[in-house]
């Protein structure tokens, strides 16, 4: 692994991989604490947009681990804007030995990955959110064990942690499904590329409108913002379409039994998710957030050697 950009980059080899060492660098962490494996090491964080959890994830991250994390933030570096991404990607190489970046357009970590001499990771972008699918997979995997054959349903906008999430659960081999409101589909070239891993694991792919039939016999719900970091304009037109997705306890109650509720965060709470839903039994909003950590744990091992 040079880079971590997209979960559709990663063979499932090399998830299952990053997976395995997460379970083990959490364990350790919650046992002994983690040695210090990047000791030395330090991890500058471009942030063009806010973050509570990459941010303070990644920094813990790096401390647990013995190395260091600089943040960066949107009035800093101006990507593109005051500095062009290639010198900013150069430049950056010659301090840090790995570069995290959440951006606005996707073409922009990719761009600072042409560049960099050293490792590069996508914290969030309008088009996928790796870090997060990770930990995604890894809450999913600590409850049921495998995500082969699992039924995953994604209720909501068809985002960029909609896109991680599909590719990550059709590389594993579970049953990936959404329901979105038409105008607010999955990118197409996504799709496509989800009907392809799951060819090649057995997983399956199901693209809906009716949130209803999406959450029957799901194993797990999961929703996000209506309006994402970037749309903030939509918000309003966004709010009088998605309604009918909201994650309340009635469409919960028409999953499996032994549903759980996931969630990136942050929650707009009465939104795309009822508080009885966030809080209840269900939900493992917070166990996901926590993941975050132990998966990122694993992202930097495995990129630096
Ligand atoms: N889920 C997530 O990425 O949260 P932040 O935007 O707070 O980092
Ligand atoms: N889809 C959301 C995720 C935030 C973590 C956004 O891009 O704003």
């Amino acid at each position: 692994m040079n880079n971590f950009l997209t979960i559709a980059d990663c063979s499932p080899q090399e998830l299952q991989g990053l997976l395995d060492l997460a379970l083990e660098l959490k364990q350790e962490y919650k046992s002994q604490g983690n040695p210090p494996l990047l000791k030395g090491k330090a991890l500058a964080m471009v942030f063009q947009k806010p973050s509570l959890r990459t941010r303070v994830s990644f920094e813990m991250a790096m401390q647990h681990l013995g190395g260091h994390a600089l943040y960066l933030s949107p009035f800093e570096i101006g990507l593109g804007k005051r500095e062009s991404i290639a010198d900013v990607a150069r430049v950056l190489s010659g301090y840090v030995d790995v570069i995290m970046a959440r951006v606005f357009e996707h073409a922009h970590v990719v761009e600072l990955a042409k560049w960099a001499s050293v490792p590069v990771i996508n914290g969030l972008s309008d088009y996928s959110h790796p870090c997060q699918a990770l930990a995604d997979a890894l809450t999913i995997l600590e409850e049921f064990g495998a995500l082969k054959g699992l039924n995953i349903t994604y209720v909501g906008d068809g985002n960029n942690v909609a896109v991680s999430l599909m590719h990550i659960a059709a590389k594993l081999g579970a049953n990936f499904t959404i329901a979105n409101p038409a105008g607010y589909d999955l990118p197409e070239a996504a799709v496509k590329l989800g009907y392809e891993f799951a060819q090649a694991s057995g997983g399956s792919i199901r693209l809906l409108r009716d949130p209803h039939e999406a959450v029957r016999e799901a194993h797990v719900i999961y929703t996000d913002t209506w309006t994402s970091m970037g749309q903030e304009e939509e918000a309003e037109q966004r709010r009088q379409v998605f309604p009918p997705y909201q994650v309340n306890a009635q469409l919960v109650a028409e999953a499996r039994p032994d549903v759980i509720v996931m969630h990136c965060l942050p929650a707009h709470r009465g939104e795309e998710i009822t508080d009885e839903v966030a809080d209840g039994p269900p939900s493992r909003l917070f166990p996901q957030a926590e993941n975050r950590l132990h998966a990122q744990k694993a992202i930097l091992v495995r990129l630096l050697p």
